[in-house]
């Protein structure tokens, strides 16, 4: 069976088309992204409506190339009928995400439902994120720049969830069978390093400008704080993101009212770097100390991480130092919101039998928790 997946929750137009069998697991077949992620450089972060008005614009040519990617057929110049007669059903992402993006994937997904007779899958995107890593080949266009963990994960599974929108430490038993252990109580991991990268005059996406940042300075210059929280698998990045913004200000000799957005200027490269490496390691320390508490409680199969956060090499580091398991890491591009996630879980839901959207009634999700 084949799936086209449809992902439109933040600020990238994503399709991809994933393909299932009886005897071997998923495999990817074509993968669209466009990102209006140079728009938004220019404001520092993403705003909302240029994001869902770019997804008007991309969303039918980037659906129609990833139908087109992955044709089996003969034609050289296959019709839309021939394209979408190869597919068997559809998965859009209705939650979490910006409410005017999640309405141009659900819509659009929706209305194909509809006019081609596709089965429709709703789709949790913090769900879809853990699945980038059950994608075990591709075909040879995709292998060529993809590269593929060789089996799916085992249950029960340990899945760390960290992006721009998300930090979330999950325990599934099987697929559709699973328990949140613990969240962030404020920021998300990836919009925290977005906030520092700003602090630091450093361009947005904040996760890999810190990462660049970071090679150049002492990890152990300032010890900034981890937050103490009741709950052992809870996690909270205002106090060290409000530790940051205090050290800098103190480092260029101005009180705590003193402008955020003035301090990069007065910064020295090599301080940028030591703020940049100190908070990076004590931000993934924070999330990997709650993955190694739970894999010591909970002793599971499998070990998986995702979302944009995911791509970091010092978490991929830490995690591997620290955990006595072999984790298999989904190909960093896969981190980052796409198309193929959301199309993999499609297909798992097809296999096993879950429920599919009703296309004429359903409606987005943006605060969507798992
Ligand atoms: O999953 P994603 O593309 O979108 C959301 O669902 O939020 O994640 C985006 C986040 C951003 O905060 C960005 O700073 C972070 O992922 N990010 C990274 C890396 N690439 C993206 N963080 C650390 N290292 C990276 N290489
Ligand atoms: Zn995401």
């Amino acid at each position: 069976m084949k799936i086209l997946g449809i992902e439109s929750s933040c600020d990238e137009t994503a399709a991809a088309v994933v393909e299932i069998t009886d005897t071997h697991g998923p495999r990817l077949l074509s993968n669209v992204v466009a990102s209006s992620m140079d728009i938004h450089v220019q404001y520092g972060g993403v705003v909302p409506e240029i994001a869902a008005r770019s997804h008007i614009e991309s969303i039918m040519p980037v659906i129609e190339q990833a139908l087109l990617d992955a044709y089996a057929g003969t034609s050289i110049k296959p019709s839309m009928d021939e394209l979408w007669e190869d597919i068997d059903g559809i998965a859009v992402t209705y939650g979490a995400g910006l409410g005017g993006c999640l309405l141009v994937g659900v819509t659009t997904a929706r209305t194909l439902a509809i006019s081609r007779s596709k089965p429709l899958y709703a789709i949790n995107h913090v769900e879809g994120h853990v699945y980038a890593n059950f994608i075990t080949s591709g075909s040879p266009a995709i292998t060529a720049s993809l590269k593929f963990p060789a089996n799916e994960p085992k249950f029960p599974l340990l899945a760390l969830i960290v992006s721009g929108g998300h930090s979330q430490l999950v325990l599934f038993r099987d697929h559709f069978d699973y328990t949140l252990l613990g969240q962030t109580l404020d920021d998300a991991i990836g919009e925290a390093f977005d906030k520092v990268a700003k602090v630091l005059g450093l361009p947005y996406p904040g996760g890999p400008s810190i990462a660049n940042m970071a090679k150049r300075g002492d990890p152990h210059a300032f010890e900034f704080p981890k937050a103490k929280l009741k709950d052992p698998y809870n996690y909270s990045f205002s106090g060290p993101k409000t530790a940051v913004l205090r050290t800098v200000q103190q480092l260029c000799g101005k009180s705590h009212d003193f402008p955020s957005f003035k301090l990069a200027e007065l910064l020295s490269e090599a301080q940028k770097a030591d703020v940049a490496a100190s908070f990076q390691r004590v931000a993934i320390e924070t999330v990997v100390d709650k993955t190694v508490r739970a894999f010591e409680e909970f002793s599971p199969a499998s070990v998986v991480i995702g979302g944009g956060v995911a791509a970091s090499p010092e978490l991929r580091r830490q995690l591997s130092d620290r955990l006595p398991i072999d984790i298999k890491y989904a190909d960093p591009k896969l981190c980052t919101d796409n198309g193929a996630m959301i199309a993999t879980l499609g297909c798992y839901k097809m296999k096993h039998d879950q429920p599919t959207a009703d296309p004429y009634t359903l409606d987005i999700n943006p605060n969507l928790s798992m």
